[in-house]
């Protein structure tokens, strides 16, 4: 069984077949999916597919590419909607300096905000970080007691044991497969098992011989494949310990 711990099915682009897309991956041994939200809209929607089917999961937050929009009285609502039994974590938050270099301090003002949240509601985070390393290892540093996940992790391999150190998970998605992904295979081989942790980021990133075309969870066991190969164990050790560790980390308390 594996677990695709970073999906949006609540994308527009699954508006017409995420029924068969839900089918797909189940018949290829991903059981759980955690649908992960990134603005108000994509929120309500990871909600209502985790109503909707007992084995989807939501976390709700918002995208560092959101910051500018958000107000005060949408963090009373994302609360709010963090109580909900099916949704599972706080985001995905974070930084990204790729495609917003204007509202960097919106940025870290909303992420330090759902930093703030998840700690007081002991929930995980689903971090989104793209050419933003240090500043996000800066803002994350200023707290403690911190748990989570930097989802499809694209810093350095050298980084990996000061973000573990944090209390982070760190989760490979399709770029691990690439055959220009030298630093995720660097990442993959370094990890400690026990914080590993496994994604598609669908409908992104399509790992190979899939890149380009529309990413679905299915493929998550082309990632696992992939992370089995580059430490030399065997695919059932990676699916087997990828989906103990998330169970454990989003307290999927019907499959613990
Ligand atoms: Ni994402």
């Amino acid at each position: 069984m594996l677990i695709d711990t970073h999906v949006h099915l609540n994308s527009n682009k699954f508006k017409d077949n995420v029924d068969e897309v839900i089918k797909r991956a189940l018949a290829n041994d991903v059981k759980v999916m955690i649908v992960v939200g990134y603005d108000k809209q994509t929120n309500l929607k990871a909600i209502s597919l985790a109503e909707q089917y007992s084995f989807i999961y939501a976390t709700v937050g918002f995208h560092p590419t959101e910051a500018k929009n958000i107000k005060q009285e949408d963090y009373e609502l994302l609360v709010k909607q963090l109580k909900h039994k099916k949704v599972v974590g706080v985001g995905e938050c974070g930084l990204d300096f790729y495609w917003d270099k204007e509202f960097i301090n919106e940025q870290i003002d909303v992420f330090k905000k759902q930093i703030e949240i998840s700690l007081e509601l002991d929930l995980p985070l689903a971090i989104h970080m793209r050419d933003a390393s240090e500043a996000t290892y800066n803002v994350l540093s200023e707290y403690a007691g911190l748990k989570g996940i930097m989802h499809c992790y694209s810093g350095s391999a050298e980084m990996v044991p000061l973000f573990i150190d944090l209390g982070l998970h760190i989760s490979l998605g399709g770029p691990v497969t690439f055959k220009n992904g030298h630093k995720p295979k660097a990442v993959a081989k370094i990890v400690p098992l026990n914080k590993l942790l496994i994604e598609t980021d669908s409908p992104y990133l399509s790992p190979h011989p899939y890149r380009g075309k529309t990413n679905e969870p299915f493929r998550v066991k082309l990632v696992a494949e992939e992370i089995a190969r580059l430490r030399d164990i065997s695919y059932n050790q990676i699916a087997e310990i990828t989906t103990k560790n998330a169970i454990k980390l989003f307290n999927l308390k019907e499959l613990l």
